[in-house]
């Protein structure tokens, strides 16, 4: 009896321990049938895409260092070699948009080359056993849209609706998995509050109408993809948003007014929409700027997973030098080995916050993490930063929070928006002059895990 007391008291410390300082092998397995998964976007990796807002964004000289998307990787004419690559890597899903200013490229006008291309590219995806989770809107729309006023435009909805149906009447025999919008928070608030990404505004009541179209048309688009036949014929299909997740802290950690300003801007910015989907009102408001407080219709529940970006976190302080006020930026003097080359901090614990609020707002979804990683060109960083930040998925799921499958952002270097073709995100390394893409040692390191379903 007193043995087994012994005995029963160390597995606890055991258990303790383990809980604070590490993983045994036992902890560190995923679950079976966990979904890995590597992200990319249409126009950071297919190239040519003239069509569109931020071509013509590129053009006008907005990147940073006036890199243009140009051929990006060629992944529009090299998509069975990069299919190939990802079946090397072993992921089970593969994370791709489809670009709706190639699909659409005048209105209402709809390229059936454009949507045979990305068939042939699930098709054969399938072929090699991964299942394809497809964004219908990743930044970018096409120009003849952005001229007729782009999310402001009230008949943004419709429009976006009939390219969604289009979209899934192609497409809808070997797609299960769909996201709507990549970002909404992030392209809305830096195209309509920074002014950093098309339209370049800075304008808060133009965020408010913008917010205000992209929700409505999230709503059409959820239930065109559950109205299509192929779902109406029993077969499940799922939709949801990807979601940034910015885990943002007061700067002065025991300022009050700190602690208020980082709790509001955590709500505005990550909260706001995810809460309109579970109460079907979307309210969103800057003081003295814009408030809304809208019912839409069709928006309640309108998902079926919760898609969520995690990369860092962001500091949020009292400033007279800032915009109104505020400044949200990220943790200062942080050593290279904490940051990333674009300076985020690595931040693993962040990951964990993000999925557990994410839970705790939507208790019945599951979660997939739709991006996570790390600009890193000298490769010395990304085998640590997955290993923390998987670290964070068990931790969560050990917590009985659903998560459900993680892809890496990027399957390969890419177009990194403004900050053009420098940021290295990619398991593969691009040589862009060559267009020759090199798994990189985190990259067989990330394979490995996928291998194993274990860290
Ligand atoms: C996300 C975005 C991706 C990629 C990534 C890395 O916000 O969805 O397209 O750019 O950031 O910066």
């Amino acid at each position: 009896m007193k043995t087994y007391k012994i005995f029963r008291q160390i597995s606890w410390a055991l258990v303790l321990l383990n809980g604070h300082y590490g993983w045994t092998s036992e902890n560190s397995s995923f679950p079976k049938g966990f979904a890995w998964c590597a992200a990319t976007a249409a126009h950071q990796i297919e190239g040519g895409n003239s069509n569109s807002d931020w071509w013509e964004w590129e053009t006008s000289g907005h990147t940073r260092s006036g890199d243009r998307s140009g051929a990006a990787c060629d992944d529009w004419n090299r998509y069975a070699e990069d299919v190939q690559l990802l079946k090397d890597l072993g992921v089970t899903r593969y994370r791709l948009s489809v670009e709706w200013a190639r699909i659409e490229p005048t209105s209402g006008h709809f390229d059936l080359q454009a949507l045979r291309h990305y068939k042939d590219e699930i098709i054969l995806l399938r072929k090699a056993g991964i299942s394809p989770l497809v964004t219908l809107h990743h930044f970018t729309l096409p120009l003849w849209f952005a001229k007729n006023g782009g999310w402001e435009w009230e008949g943004a909805p419709a429009v976006f609706a009939r390219y969604v149906t289009a979209v899934r009447d192609a497409l809808e025999d070997e797609v299960q998995d769909w996201i709507t919008f990549n970002e909404p928070s992030i392209f809305l608030s830096l195209g309509y509050l920074d002014g950093k990404f098309p339209p370049g505004k800075k304008d808060a009541a133009a965020l408010g109408r913008a917010l205000t179209q992209v929700m409505k048309s999230h709503a059409l688009a959820y239930h065109i993809l559950h109205d299509g036949k192929v779902a109406q014929s029993g077969k499940k299909i799922r939709v949801g948003l990807a979601n940034a997740v910015l885990v943002l802290d007061p700067k002065i950690s025991w300022s009050p007014i700190d602690k208020l300003l980082a709790h509001s801007a955590d709500k505005k910015f990550n909260w706001a929409i995810p809460e309109s989907l579970n109460t079907g009102v979307l309210k969103f408001s800057i003081p003295f700027q814009v408030s809304i407080n809208l019912p839409i219709q069709g928006l309640q529940g309108a998902e079926d997973f919760f898609g969520l970006n995690y990369y860092t976190r962001n500091l949020v302080g009292f400033s007279f030098s800032a915009p109104h006020f505020i400044s949200i930026a990220p943790v200062e003097a942080l050593d290279s080995t904490h940051r990333s080359d674009l300076g985020w901090e690595i931040y693993p614990e962040g990951f964990y916050r993000a999925m557990k609020t994410a839970h705790e707002l939507k208790p019945d979804l599951p979660i997939m993490i739709t991006e996570n990683g790390i600009a890193d060109a000298e490769d010395s960083r990304r085998k640590d930063f997955v290993t923390s930040h998987l670290q964070q998925v068990l931790r969560a799921i050990q917590d009985k929070i659903p998560v459900e499958g993680y892809c890496y952002w990027s399957l390969l270097d890419n177009f990194e928006w403004n900050d053009g073709f420098s940021p290295r995100f990619g398991l593969y390394k691009m040589d862009y002059a060559t267009q020759k893409r090199t798994l990189r040692p985190s990259g067989i390191f990330y394979g490995e895990v996928i291998k194993k379903n274990s860290l």
